[in-house]
Formats: C-alpha cells, structure tokens, sequence
C-alpha cells in the first residue's frame, strides 16, 4: 500500500498516510509512503527549487500515521543514467483542453513516469491519491488501469478526501508560500466553489464561480464544470434524461504568485460540497 508524495506532509497527507495504514491493514500488507520532489513534473525550474522540503519532519510525520517504511530515493534512483524510463502513454483525461495540460503543460507526462517508477520500485498493489489534486486522481486511475497488461496486475487506486484549513481553503504544501495578505484572499477559492456547488443550475454554478472568485479579486487559470470522471464537458440532464452524472467544479488561480488548485462534488445542488 503506497502513497506516493513529494513530501512538506501536512495535515491532507496525515489523513492519506492514515487512510494507508487503514488500508493496508484490511489487506495485510504493509503501508509505505514515498517522499521525493520529481524535477520531471515541475514546468518551471523556480518552481522545483522553491518547493518546500524537510525530510526530518516528514519521516517523524510518517511514523506517527502509521507508516511501515518511507523511501526518500535519490534522482538516480528513480531514473538511473543511461536506464530509459520513457514517460508512459498519456491517458486521454490528462490532456483535457482548458484544465491542467494548458496550464502546466508537461506537468503529467512527468508524474505519468515519476507514479509508474513508484509503483514498480515500491511493488505497490494499492496506492492512495488526494482528491485534492482530482485531473491527477482521474490520470493515476487511467494510467493504472492502462497499465494492468504490462505489469501483469492492477495497481488499485484509494482516493482520500480533502482536507480543509477552518476557512475553507485547501490543505496544500504551497500554502506555506503564501503572504498573509494571500493566504486571505485564498480562502476565495474555497467559498466560490461551495457557493457554486449550491445552485441548482449547471450554468448558473460556473456563473457564481467565476463571479465569487472576482470578488475576491482572484483572477483563474479555469474555474469549469467537468463531468467528475471523463473531465469532459458533462452531458446536459435534459439530454440523458436520467439523473445526471456526477459533475465536478474545479478551480486553478494563482494567489500572490503562487498556483493553487482545489475542486469540489456538483449534483445539482443536492450535494453537501466538500
Ligand atoms: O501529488 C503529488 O504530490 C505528486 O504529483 C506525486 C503524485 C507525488 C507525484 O510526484
């Protein structure tokens, strides 16, 4: 039972390391968590740098949730000189146009190679994913499922939900990069997608989106309504005429020049946000 991680654990990883150790124990295997910050995955190289680390702490963290064994590789571990560890075929939700890949282009090639070179060091049959990071959850789950002919066996993927500060905003590692003035104005993000995750309507939910994050003066990458699992435009109910699939809204912004995503559960309004 892995988890993988690029390690700054803080409180939404203690509840995946948990949910881990839960897990594993259901299956009498153990729990392990990687901790390593994958350079194949960050599109800009200040953004790799400043990414916060701090092993100590995270092994401590680790051993407090439960964690058998943490395995912090070194670069040549995970991708050894002159070994070729090409990044594997993109599943199709990855590149949905106007989410992650327009942004961040290259960001899931590179944890597409960084999550397969974990499964198959670690010999992981399970993993767990934040929700937080849902394309992510949707592209693991793809690639996994992709993958089952090659490796011979599904690696199964736990999804663990977010973990939230008191006002709402997304437990993250790039929070901790955050002025006090952004930290404010992050809290928008959350209040616009719990605003929005209210209205009945599908249109009217991405209206109160985009116009609670201007409120807030945030100013986002995409703030969209997808069908939760295709990441597709969602088929309008009255089309299907059944009860509609589940829809998911989901936000990218930067907050005082630092990328923050979150996302919530849209049904029609009839769901609690989360
Ligand atoms: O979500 C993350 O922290 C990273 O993208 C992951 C899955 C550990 C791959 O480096």
């Amino acid at each position: 039972m892995l988890v993988p991680t690029m390690g700054s654990l803080h409180a939404g990883h203690e509840s995946l390391l948990r949910l881990a150790r839960r897990e594993a124990d259901r299956r009498g295997v153990p729990a392990a968590a990687t901790v390593f910050v994958n350079p194949t995955q960050f599109n800009e190289s200040a953004d790799f740098d400043s990414y916060p680390r701090d092993l100590d702490r995270d092994a401590l963290i680790c051993e407090r949730c439960g964690i058998d064994v943490v395995f912090a590789p070194a670069p040549e571990v995970v991708y050894p000189p002159g070994e070729d560890h090409a990044v594997p075929v993109l599943p199709d939700v990855a590149t949905r146009p106007g989410l992650e890949d327009t942004f961040r282009p290259g960001h899931f090639p590179g944890v597409c190679q960084v999550v397969s070179r974990c499964f198959d060091l670690c010999d992981a049959s399970a993993a767990v994913f934040g929700e937080k990071d849902w394309q992510q959850l949707q592209v693991v789950r793809a690639m996994s499922e992709a993958q089952r002919g090659v490796r011979g066996r599904l690696v199964e993927i736990i999804p663990g939900e977010t973990v939230r500060e008191p006002d709402g905003l997304a437990m993250s590692s790039r929070n901790l990069l955050l002025s006090p003035e952004a930290r404010v104005e992050a809290g928008g993000i959350s209040e616009a997608l719990f605003v929005a995750a209210r209205e009945q309507d599908r249109d009217r939910a991405q209206g109160v989106l985009a116009d609670t994050l201007l409120r807030f003066g945030i100013d986002a990458e995409y703030a969209v309504l997808r069908d939760a699992r295709t990441l597709l435009e969602p088929v309008p109910r009255s089309h299907t005429g059944g009860p509609g699939v589940p829809c998911r809204l989901l936000v990218a912004a930067r907050v005082g020049g630092v990328r923050l995503i979150d996302n919530t559960g849209w049904r029609g309004g009839a769901a609690e946000p989360t």
